[in-house]
C-alpha cells in the first residue's frame, strides 16, 4: 500500500475512485525546501536526506493535479486535511476552489521552534485546510477526546476548547536523534485521525516523508497507504513499517467518560421548556446563581448550557408580559411523565 513514486501518477495507477476515507497530507513547500537548513537552527547532519521539493513555477499546476486526484479517490463524506505554510497557500486554496470539495474549517496550527528571524516577526504557525467530499455524512467524532460536560483547568468546556480552530501543538524536539526534515507531531496527527475517521478506515498520505501519518494511523487501528517520491526517504522509512503494530497506540489514549447531555441535539418540546423554567425558578429561589442553576439543570435534563439559557431567558423576557404561566403540580407531574417517555 506504499509506493515510491510521484503521488499523481501513483494515485492514478493504484487508487480507485471513492476508496479512501481520510487524506492527511503535508505537500512540499515549493520554497526550495531542500535548503531548509539555512533557516533552522539545528544540526543538519542528523536530518535525513531525500526531501524533494517542487520548483516554484510548477507549484500551481502541480497542486491542481494532486488535489484533483485527492478529490477523486476520497469516498463521498471523506475528509481531506492539507497542512501548508503561508508561502504557497494561495495556490492550494485556488486548487481547492476548483474542486467540488466543501470547506469545513481553516485551522491555524501554532507550534514552537519557529524559523528564527530578527528583522521580522517569527513565523510559528501553519495552516490546516479541512475539506470534505459531498455526497454522504462526513465522519466527525465530536466526543473523541472529551465528553460534553468535562471541564478544563480554568473551568471551561474541555470539548469546546479542543474543537476550537486554533491548535497549539508543539513539534517534537528530537535532541540528537535522526529526524525527517519536517515531521508532523504525533499529537497533531492523532487529533485529525481520531476526529475524522473510525477503526479500519483507510487513511492516505500523498506525501509520506517520514511516513508519520501512516505510522500513527496504523497505531490507531486504521489502515494506511500513500506515496513518497524520494528513494532514500522511502527506503529508510519503509523498513520501519513492518514493526508498526496495528492498534498499538490505542492503549495510550484516554477514554472520555460517557456523555451526560443525552438529550443534546434533540428537539425541545413545549412541555420540556415549561419544566425547565419551573425548575429554574425553584433553583434561583433556593439561592443559586444563574450560572450554577443552569449547570445543575443541564445535568438534570441532559441538555447543553446554551439551550437552557435560551429557554430560561425566554421566560425572563416574557415574564413582564402576560405570557408567564403558572403550572399546577398535577400538570407538572404529567409533563415529567411525558418527557420520561
Ligand atoms: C513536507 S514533506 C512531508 C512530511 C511528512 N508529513 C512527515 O511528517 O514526515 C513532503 C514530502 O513529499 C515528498 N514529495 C515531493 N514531491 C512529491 C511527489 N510528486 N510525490 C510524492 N512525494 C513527493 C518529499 O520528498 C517530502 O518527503
Amino acid at each position: 500500500m506504499f509506493y515510491n513514486c510521484d503521488c499523481i501518477d501513483g494515485a492514478r495507477k493504484y487508487l480507485g475512485d471513492n476508496t479512501v476515507d481520510l487524506i492527511i497530507t503535508d505537500p512540499p513547500y515549493g520554497i526550495a525546501g531542500d535548503q531548509l537548513h539555512k533557516h533552522y537552527n539545528r544540526n543538519e547532519t542528523k536530518v535525513l536526506d531525500g526531501y524533494i521539493d517542487v520548483p516554484h513555477g510548477e507549484y500551481p499546476e502541480f497542486t491542481r493535479e494532486w488535489i484533483k486526484e485527492a478529490e477523486r479517490v476520497l469516498k463521498p463524506g471523506g475528509s481531506l486535511y492539507i497542512v501548508s505554510g503561508y508561502t504557497q497557500l494561495r495556490h492550494i486554496l485556488n486548487a481547492l476552489a476548483d474542486t467540488g470539495l466543501e470547506e469545513v474549517n481553516h485551522i491555524i496550527w501554532k507550534y514552537n521552534f519557529g524559523v528564527h528571524t530578527s528583522l521580522k516577526y517569527i513565523s510559528s504557525h501553519y495552516h490546516i485546510l479541512y475539506y470534505v467530499k459531498p455526497g454522504a455524512r462526513p465522519t466527525f467524532n465530536t466526543y473523541a477526546f472529551y465528553s460534553d460536560t468535562e471541564k478544563n483547568a480554568i473551568g471551561g468546556s474541555a470539548n469546546y476548547k479542543d474543537r476550537e480552530d486554533v491548535w497549539v501543538i508543539h513539534r517534537e524536539y528530537k535532541h540528537g536523534g535522526n529526524k525527517n526534515k519536517n515531521q508532523l507531531p504525533k499529537a497533531l496527527l492523532t487529533k485529525m485521525i481520531l476526529y475524522s475517521s473510525n477503526p479500519d478506515d483507510l487513511v492516505c498520505d500523498f506525501f509520506l516523508g517520514s511516513f508519520s501519518t501512516a505510522k500513527i494511523a496504523i497505531g490507531l487501528g486504521r489502515n494506511a497507504c500513500g506515496f513518497e517520491k524520494s528513494g532514500p526517504a522511502f527506503d529508510h522509512h519503509i523498513s520501519q513499517m513492518a514493526s508498526i503494530e496495528k492498534s498499538s497506540l490505542l492503549d495510550e489514549l484516554r477514554i472520555p467518560p460517557d456523555n451526560k447531555l443525552v438529550n443534546r441535539g434533540k428537539r425541545l418540546c413545549k412541555a420540556e421548556k415549561e419544566i425547565i423554567r419551573q425548575k429554574y425558578a425553584v433553583l434561583i429561589a433556593s439561592g443559586l446563581t444563574k450560572k450554577n442553576a443552569i449547570d445543575e439543570l443541564s445535568h438534570d435534563v441532559g441538555r447543553g448550557y446554551w439551550s437552557i439559557l435560551k429557554t430560561v431567558d425566554g421566560t425572563t423576557n416574557k415574564s413582564n408580559g402576560a405570557v408567564k404561566q403558572k403550572i399546577k403540580s398535577n400538570e407538572l407531574f404529567r409533563l415529567f411523565k411525558e418527557i420520561k417517555k
